[in-house]
Order: structure tokens, then C-alpha cells, then sequence
């Protein structure tokens, strides 16, 4: 596996960048593009990029959209992390409505929410599934996808998992047994208020309780994509 940390100017120009090169590649190579998105503000640079310059690729109908996590509220609240990507991506592009797949929102049922999630992974990518770019966030306390410190949730197995943070709504999240099988995960980190987490992430000791994206790995490529430079 090569891992990577790449300082960069505008993450959000690189990582859509990185979207339309993994794109054509597993397009060229299997047909499909089977990408996970992340959730938070970020991915909203990226969106901006893809719409802006690339709205009518060809690519797209050759795309499954998943989401790494999910707040646990219905698609269309404020907080919804699918919604946004609606907002600012899915409606301007041409994915055929049958390959966008968004965490399942059963009211009051979040269990049952994460299990049909995992069920739509099976279906679309079989047993052994390997999505072909998953993105991920870190948040300033450590967290990533939902995975967050304190919750034993990075410890999780199987492909999916509930997570109840501290302060937060409910969340639902793939685990990283899951992430990890990704051929390409690629983290989009930016602000300097992300610095002390990235750099303890990084460079600090190995405690992925309190650092859950320690725990992070991919099949071929682990990208860390950030305005930030944070040598060891
Ligand atoms: C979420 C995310 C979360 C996010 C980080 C970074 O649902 O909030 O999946 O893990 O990626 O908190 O968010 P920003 O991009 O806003 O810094």
C-alpha cells in the first residue's frame, strides 16, 4: 500500500482531481466507480470543482455514489450529510437515480437503518466489497466518518455500525474493516484547527480510541490531502 501526506494549496481542486482520475481508471478497468463520500464542509470544495468543470463527463453514468456515515436524520434535514451532497452534487449531474444510494433513514430505527445499509452494499458489491475511493474527514477531536474517540466504534466489525457521540445526533457509519478494504482512501483535511489532531494522527503515538483514523488503511493507495504541512 502507498501512503502519502500532500500538502496542498486548494483540497478541494485536488481532491476533485482525484475523483475524476479514480473515475476513468476503475471505469477503464472494471466497468464501474464505486465511490464512498465523506460528510462535513470539505466535501463541498470538491463538489464545486466536479460541478463546475466536469458536470457532463461521461463518468458519471458509470458511477455508484455511497456515504461513509450519516447523521441519523431524514434526507432532507439541515444536517443530513447526503443532503448536502444533493444539494451541492447529485442534482447536477447526470447519476442515474438507481446509483445513488444514501444510508436508509427508518425513523426511530437506527439499527435496523444500518443493517439495510449493509444489505445494499452486499447487493451492489457483493460479498467481498471494495469501494473504489472512499473519502474521509477528520474532525478536530479526532474523528472520522462516524468513528468517533471514546466510542469503541473504530473497533467495530462488519460493514456498518450505530455510533451515540457525546453531544451529537445519532450517527451511522461504515467500519473501518469496511473503509479499509477500499482500493483508495484518501483523507481531506483543511483549517488550522485540524492541525493538533492531523499531527497527533500522524506523527503521535499509535491510540486509535482517541485517534480513530490510525486505524485507517487501503488496498493500494492512503492519501492525506491537506492545506496543512505537519512534518513528523
Ligand atoms: C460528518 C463527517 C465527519 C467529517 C469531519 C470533517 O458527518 O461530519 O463525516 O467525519 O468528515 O467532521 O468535517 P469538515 O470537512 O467539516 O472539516
Amino acid at each position: 500500500m502507498q501512503r502519502e501526506v500532500r500538502t496542498v494549496e486548494d483540497v478541494g481542486a485536488v481532491g476533485a482531481q482525484l475523483f475524476v482520475e479514480t473515475a476513468q481508471r476503475s471505469i477503464e478497468a472494471r466497468g464501474q466507480f464505486f465511490v464512498a463520500l465523506s460528510g462535513g464542509s470539505t466535501p463541498k470544495e470538491v463538489y464545486a470543482h466536479l460541478v463546475e468543470e466536469y458536470r457532463d463527463a461521461p463518468f458519471w453514468t458509470r458511477t455508484r455514489l455511497f456515504w461513509g456515515d450519516e447523521r441519523f436524520v431524514p434526507h432532507d434535514h439541515e444536517d443530513s450529510n447526503f443532503g448536502a451532497a444533493k444539494e451541492h452534487l447529485v442534482q447536477h449531474v447526470p447519476v442515474p437515480d438507481g446509483q445513488v444510494h444514501p444510508w436508509p433513514y427508518l425513523a426511530d430505527e437506527p439499527e435496523r437503518s444500518a443493517h439495510s445499509y449493509a444489505a445494499i452494499i452486499g447487493e451492489v458489491l457483493g460479498d467481498t466489497p471494495h469501494f473504489d475511493l472512499t473519502f474521509l474527514g477528520l474532525g478536530d477531536d479526532g474523528h472520522t466518518a462516524s468513528l468517533f474517540p471514546g466510542t469503541g466504534a473504530v473497533h467495530e466489525e462488519g460493514w456498518t455500525t450505530v455510533v451515540q457521540p457525546e453531544g451529537r445526533n445519532t450517527r451511522l457509519s461504515l467500519t473501518v474493516p469496511l473503509i479499509n478494504q477500499s482500493r483508495t482512501v484518501a483523507f481531506l483535511v483543511q483549517g488550522e484547527k485540524k492541525r493538533d489532531a492531523l499531527q497527533a494522527t500522524l506523527h503521535g503515538e499509535k491510540d486509535v480510541e482517541h485517534y480513530p483514523a490510525q486505524a485507517v488503511s487501503a488496498q493500494e493507495q492512503l492519501l492525506w490531502l491537506t492545506d496543512l504541512d505537519v512534518s513528523a
